[in-house]
């Protein structure tokens, strides 16, 4: 019941005007046929989303590490006929995927939640095609109050650069149109030490 609750309070916030949601989707340029994970899917706004944008040929991984929260998203997907939705319970350091097959890994408002964001996305490179991308959405520290302020739910921007490029990426672009959070976009080193 409060599981219920709170992931259409995550679903609410997600799909705010506030927050860009539309623009964050273009952004990304997906196509049709496209296979994505939603990394920390929550309750599964974006992956909804993105299962629709990739069509019946594409695929969409949503992965989190409460299985209430995927049972939550399946039971949203039955509801709404899609069925090129796959859930994936993810452990706090990683999660089963098959090799090679993502076009996409998006990460919104999850990185501050990594122990060792750079073990994790190095670990996560074998799962995307030699052009996949990552896409990572974080809270900016800010002060005050509020609830990102006071349950630390935040990274500095370059804190996930520098994670990042440790971990074998480089930066394909950054979108500054979110106020309170940034956006960054990452492709895979070929080589270690090569952009
Ligand atoms: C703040 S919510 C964001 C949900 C969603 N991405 C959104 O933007 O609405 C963070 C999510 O990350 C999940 N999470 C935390 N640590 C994780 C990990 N190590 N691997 C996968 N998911 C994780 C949480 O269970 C939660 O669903």
């Amino acid at each position: 019941m409060f599981t219920s609750f709170f992931l259409k309070m995550l679903n609410r916030e997600a799909a705010s005007p506030k927050h860009k949601s539309e623009r964050i989707i273009e952004s990304l340029q997906i196509q049709e046929g496209y296979t994505i994970a939603d990394i920390g899917a929550g309750g599964g706004y974006f992956t909804l989303e993105f299962a629709k944008k990739v069509g019946s040929i594409g695929k969409v991984y949503a992965v989190d590490t409460q299985s209430k929260y995927l049972d939550f998203i399946r039971r949203q997907a039955e509801r709404g006929g899609v069925d090129n939705l796959i859930v994936v319970l993810a452990t706090e350091d990683g999660m089963q995927l098959p090799e090679a097959v993502l076009d996409l890994i998006f990460a919104r408002n999850v990185f501050h939640h990594l122990s060792e964001p750079g073990i994790y996305f190095r670990n996560l490179k074998g799962f995307l095609k030699p052009s996949g991308k990552v896409a990572i959405i974080d809270h900016k520290p800010k002060g005050g109050f509020g609830f990102v302020s006071l349950f630390r739910h935040h990274t500095p921007e370059e804190v996930i650069l520098q994670e990042m490029e440790n971990a074998g990426y480089f930066l394909v672009e950054s979108f500054d149109f979110l106020s309170g959070q940034t956006f960054n976009l990452f492709g895979v080193k070929r080589f270690e030490g090569a952009g």
